[in-house]
């Protein structure tokens, strides 16, 4: 008898202080279904909430996609008139809840990373990409209007010039120029891929959350809004630090001559 094929859904599984947050539809590429997108929000909050978790990791099930982007076979029902918009915004929750988390956010991308896909990676703070990954934003193939919201977050991996090249040609770009173009932060095989991406993931898991956080807010800050940054805001997250338990545990474990343990306190 066949099968049933699994019903496209969002799992999610947390080894080691990394939470996994796994698009499931295999059948297709695991492109993201509007419940998919719709899940999001929610799986990030609850990594947020749960004080055992120190890195988010973004995956496709398996090692052939990462994502196709949206399912466009629901397009026609949800991605058109007036559904069309609220489409959209249900995708831009999605995006807004990654590119807000404020723990670290790692896209581990096999294979074909499009469409909106390729956006959720941009998403993230940054990405481990396997040797036959394929990013592509083909919306002009589909006369697909981008929603300009998530050209910021394209800008803060690519350049100008490139994120035009990707939107204007709506080309595909193997790893190695991804990782020319700074999309890529590192590219490992295949059959690596997890193991280096676990590796990163572990070491930010043993480092001062607050610190983590400083920084990532400065980043953040200093990207979105180079001309006027709100230091004073920034300044706070650097105080946390300095006032916190962990400081003193760091300066406590240099001195034993062993590994601090930190609690983001
Ligand atoms: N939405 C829905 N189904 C998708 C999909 C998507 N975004 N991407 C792939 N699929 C489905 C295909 O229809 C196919 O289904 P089938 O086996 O029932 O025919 C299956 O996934 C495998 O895809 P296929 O095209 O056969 O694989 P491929 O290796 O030849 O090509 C891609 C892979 C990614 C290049 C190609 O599938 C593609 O161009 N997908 C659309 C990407 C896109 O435009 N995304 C942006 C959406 S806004």
């Amino acid at each position: 008898m066949p099968t049933e094929p699994t019903p496209p859904t969002m799992r999610t599984a947390t080894e080691g202080g990394i939470r996994f947050l796994v698009a499931d539809n295999p059948g297709r590429l695991n492109a993201y279904t509007r419940d998919m997108w719709e899940a999001l929000p929610a799986l990030i909050r609850q990594a947020e909430a749960d004080p055992d978790v120190r890195v988010i990791v973004l995956r496709g099930a398996g090692t052939k996609a990462f994502s196709a982007g949206a399912d466009i076979s629901e397009f026609e029902g949800n991605r058109t008139g007036a559904e069309a918009r609220r489409y959209d915004e249900i995708n831009h929750e999605a995006f807004e809840a990654v590119g807000r988390a404020v723990k670290p956010t790692i896209a581990m991308v096999y294979g074909y990373c499009f469409g909106g896909g390729c956006e959720l990676a941009m998403c993230c703070d940054m990405r481990w990409v396997s040797a036959d990954a394929v990013f592509s934003i083909p919306a002009a193939k589909l006369s697909i209007g981008y929603n300009p919201r998530w050209i910021r977050p394209m800008l803060s991996v690519v350049s100008a010039a490139k994120a035009k090249e990707m939107l204007f040609t709506g080309r595909r770009y193997g790893a190695a120029d991804a990782y020319a173009m700074g999309i890529a932060n590192a590219v490992v095989a295949s059959a690596e891929l997890e193991a280096e991406t676990r590796k990163v993931a572990a070491e930010m898991a043993a480092n001062a959350p607050l610190s983590i956080r400083a920084a990532k807010e400065a980043v953040d800050e200093l990207v979105a809004n180079p001309e006027h940054p709100d230091l004073a805001r920034l300044d706070r997250f650097v105080e946390a630090c300095f006032e916190s338990e962990d400081y003193a545990e760091g300066r406590r474990a240099f001195m034993e001559k062993r590994k601090p343990v930190f609690r983001g306190k």
